[in-house]
C-alpha cells in the first residue's frame, strides 16, 4: 500500500532528527518538510536536553524556532554544520526546484555556506527533468521586471508569471521586498542557473543545479 504524502514526509522527519548531535548548528530551510523535521528535531532537543542553534532560512521558520524552543542564529554569526530542507523537484542527477515558498534566496545562502545538506522528499518531488511539473521560481528586484522578462524570453522562457499573494490584492513580496515570476523554459540545461543569474535585476533563482545535496527519502 502507498503510504501519503505526509505520511512520507513524517518518516523523514523522523530520519534526520536520528542525525542530530549535541552542539550542532543546523540550517533549517522552509516548507512543511522542513516543518515537520524540526517539529521533530525539537522533540529530541528537548528529550535528551541537547544544546542546538538552528540558522532560519524565513521568518515561518524563524517563528517555528522560537515557539518550539530552539535558539537561533544567522550565517553571520555562525555557520551550519549540517543543513535540512524540501525542494519542490528532484532529478536523477539530484538538481532541485526550491521556492514555492518564496524562500529560495535565503535557502541558497544557507545550503552554500552548509558543508553537508539533506534535501528531504516524498515520492511527489521525483521528476526525469527540471521543469517537468514546476515552474522555476525567480526572485527579481521590482525595478527590474520588465528587464528580466525580455531576457527570460531570449534565454527561451515560454511562460512567464508574476507570482500573486493568495491573501491581499497584488504581487507576493519576499523577505528581502522582491518580486517572484514563475517561469518555464523549453529545457533547463545545466548552464541557466548562472545564466539567469547573470540577468542585472535577478536577486535569485529557485534552480539548484550542481549543488551538493544527499536526497532523503521514505
Ligand atoms: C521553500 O521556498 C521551498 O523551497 C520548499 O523547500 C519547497 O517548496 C518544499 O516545500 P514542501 O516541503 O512544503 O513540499
Amino acid at each position: 500500500n502507498e503510504i501519503s504524502n505526509r505520511e512520507q514526509k513524517e518518516k523523514v522527519a523522523e530520519k534526520i532528527a536520528e542525525r542530530v548531535k549535541n552542539g550542532d548548528v543546523i540550517g533549517v530551510g522552509s516548507g512543511s518538510t522542513s516543518y515537520l523535521a524540526l517539529l521533530a528535531i525539537s522533540k529530541k532537543v528537548k528529550e535528551q536536553n541537547l544544546s542546538v542553534l538552528a540558522i532560519p532560512t524565513s521568518h515561518e521558520v524563524s517563528m517555528a524556532c522560537s515557539i518550539l524552543g530552539l535558539n537561533t542564529s544567522s550565517l553571520l554569526n555562525a555557520r551550519p554544520d549540517w543543513s535540512f530542507d524540501g525542494a519542490d523537484e528532484v532529478d536523477p542527477q539530484k538538481n532541485l526546484i526550491k521556492g514555492r515558498g518564496g524562500a529560495m534566496f535565503a535557502e541558497k545562502l544557507v545550503i552554500k555556506s552548509s558543508p553537508e545538506n539533506y534535501i528531504l522528499v516524498d515520492s511527489s518531488k521525483f521528476v526525469s527533468f527540471l521543469g517537468e511539473k514546476f515552474a522555476a521560481p525567480i526572485e527579481v528586484d521590482p525595478r527590474a521586471v520588465n528587464l528580466v522578462e525580455t531576457e527570460l524570453l531570449k534565454l527561451g522562457a515560454n511562460e512567464i508569471t508574476l507570482r500573486l499573494a493568495k491573501s491581499k490584492d497584488g504581487p507576493v513580496i519576499t523577505e528581502a521586498g522582491n518580486l517572484i515570476l514563475d517561469v518555464r523554459f523549453n529545457k533547463i540545461t545545466s548552464e541557466y542557473e548562472k545564466e539567469v543569474k547573470s540577468i542585472p535585476g535577478v536577486i535569485e533563482s529557485g534552480l539548484f543545479i550542481n549543488y551538493q545535496v544527499e536526497i532523503l527519502t521514505t
